[in-house]
């Protein structure tokens, strides 16, 4: 197996090695020590299903399920409860209506965030396998939230070493006005906190634990809160921080959740985008 960057440090492509097959341990640890490096890989020409990319992203740890990350009624569910859909198809695999709830509630994907960062045991890994692409937008976009923290000046790093954010679907929902929700879900969406400041458990590198999902910083007033928050996004999410991946089909994209930070680009949406994740759940901190 072969891993090229394509940034400086930052995402690379890995080749040679066909993911639909059970790989060996080799493939495995040469994976994770990239991911380590680069904090995300694209791997081209991966025709995954949804058993082989099941198999294979349970290499890296117990799947995350996807209860409590949405508002779709189980019944209603196109894939499987270990899987996350980020298509814009129903369960019949037609497209979404413009104002149908789900698709108003998946638009938070155009934020820049970290998946499950409204977890109380946030995502290791998420891998995302392109079945159906678009050719026009419909990119994502991940940015280096360890080069960003990097950049930061010694005051802000001394400021922020132990802020505590308060993360919930609530807070990025509320940004793009999706506010109607039921008790059910606003009990199921409870915030739940997170140090501003993570060190990696295997490279020992520092970076921002950011995401549209964080609305509040603990002891601070909330417009201070939110204003800092915006200021440090904007500042992580500068172009040079940001690998924006544009889509082929059969492409395997996966990112460390820890150490970066995604969002989906506006595209065509009377066109067919299926895209499917897998996730890696993390460990208690
Ligand atoms: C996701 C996600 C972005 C995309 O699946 O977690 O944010 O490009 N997807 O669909
Ligand atoms: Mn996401």
């Amino acid at each position: 197996m072969r891993i090229t960057p394509i940034n400086e440090g930052f995402a690379a492509e890995f080749a040679d090695v066909d993911l639909t097959r059970p790989v060996s341990g080799d493939v495995v640890a040469a994976i994770e020590s990239g991911m380590n490096q680069y904090a995300m890989l694209v791997s081209r020409d991966q025709a995954l299903n949804d058993d082989t990319q099941r198999d294979f992203t349970r290499r890296f740890g117990p799947l995350e399920a996807a209860s409590g990350g949405h508002v779709t009624a189980t019944s209603d569910r196109r894939l499987p409860l270990d899987m996350q859909d980020a298509s814009n198809l129903d369960q019949h695999q037609r497209v979404l209506a413009r104002d149908d709830r789900r698709r108003m509630f998946n638009l938070g994907n155009r934020l820049w965030h970290s998946d499950s960062s409204y977890r109380p045991v946030t995502a290791r890994y998420s891998l995302l396998s392109g079945r159906i692409v678009v050719t026009d937008g419909g990119r994502t976009e991940f940015a280096d939230m360890r080069a960003a923290y990097d950049a930061l000046d010694n005051e802000t790093k001394a400021e922020i070493e132990d802020l505590v954010c308060e993360h919930s679907l609530m807070f990025s929902r509320g940004i793009l006005g999706f506010t109607a929700l039921s008790e059910a879900e606003r009990t199921m969406f409870e915030p739940v906190r997170h140090k501003l400041v993570r060190t990696h458990p295997s490279t020992g590198r520092k970076s921002l634990f950011l995401s549209a999902h964080a609305g509040a910083i603990v002891n601070w007033p909330v417009p201070e809160a939110r204003a800092f928050l915006r200021d440090l996004i904007e500042h992580a999410t500068q172009r040079r921080f940001v690998y924006s991946h544009v889509w082929r089909r059969n492409d395997l994209v996966m990112w460390d959740n820890r150490t970066t930070m995604h969002r989906v680009t506006r595209f065509d949406e009377s066109q067919i985008r299926d895209l499917r994740r897998t996730t890696v759940a993390g460990i208690a901190a």
